[in-house]
């Protein structure tokens, strides 16, 4: 069966860690709690907001959670180290396992989405920069419904615009809450479990299929039919 596929982004196809080469020279041996507190705030603070009814553009629960470290951490950074690491976030690299892995699925027939809570503007230059952009059917963003992941909203969003249904869908997700969303809405979801120690939350409802890499994907999707 050809399934219609929602890649989320950060964290699954790009590495928020790219931004850690720079911190270290910024920030020394504090880079690396940093950088974890850093994505955690930012997504805290993406489903604070949602609960809030208070959607801002997905940059600025980034920005936010960046002021909030430099304060955690007593790092004082100018405004241009900001700027520079802020930067960054917009031109981060993939894992290495992820253009060899969506150009498998491409061929075998199914359709490519990537599906974020960034923007669609966000989204496309991030995946230009690292050379995957031409492997997406499309970029499906949650902007256009004013709330983040995961609400249902997002992931019925997603159906709506790519003209597909719970039944043909499945998103992938290196993101637990993502993937417990997705299920919890309807669709089918692969856990990439990007690394041995990444815990999956133990709410009951688990992975339709767990992963390593993406390149693990097209034949897994396979022996689900
Ligand atoms: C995204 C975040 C959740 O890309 O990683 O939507």
């Amino acid at each position: 069966m050809k399934y219609t596929l929602a890649f989320d982004v950060y964290g699954t196809l790009i590495n928020t860690s790219g931004v850690f080469n720079s911190l270290e020279e910024m920030i020394g041996e504090k880079a690396n709690p940093f950088v974890d507190t850093w994505r955690n705030k930012q997504l805290e603070y993406s489903f604070r907001r949602g609960l809030m009814n208070q959607f801002v553009d997905f940059s600025i629960c980034t920005q936010n959670a960046l002021d909030y470290c430099c304060q955690a951490f007593a790092v004082d950074l100018s405004s241009k180290q900001k700027e520079t690491l802020l930067h960054e976030y917009t031109v981060l690299p993939t894992f290495p396992d992820v253009k060899m892995g969506l150009q498998n699925l491409k061929e075998a027939g199914h359709s490519l989405y990537a599906f974020s809570n960034g923007s669609k503007n966000a989204i496309s230059t991030l995946l230009i920069n690292a050379e995957i952009r031409d492997l997406f059917n499309g970029i499906v963003s949650v902007e256009d419904v004013k709330v983040f992941k995961p609400s249902p909203l997002v992931y019925e969003h997603f159906n709506t615009e790519t003209n597909s249904t719970p039944s043909n869908s499945w998103l992938i997700s290196s993101n637990p809450f993502d993937v417990i969303g997705a299920i919890s809405y309807g669709m089918r979801s692969a856990w990439v479990q990007r690394t041995p120690d990444s815990l999956f939350d133990p709410w009951g409802i688990e992975p339709s299929l767990t992963i390593k890499k993406i390149t693990d994907l097209k034949d897994q999707l396979e022996k689900t039919e």
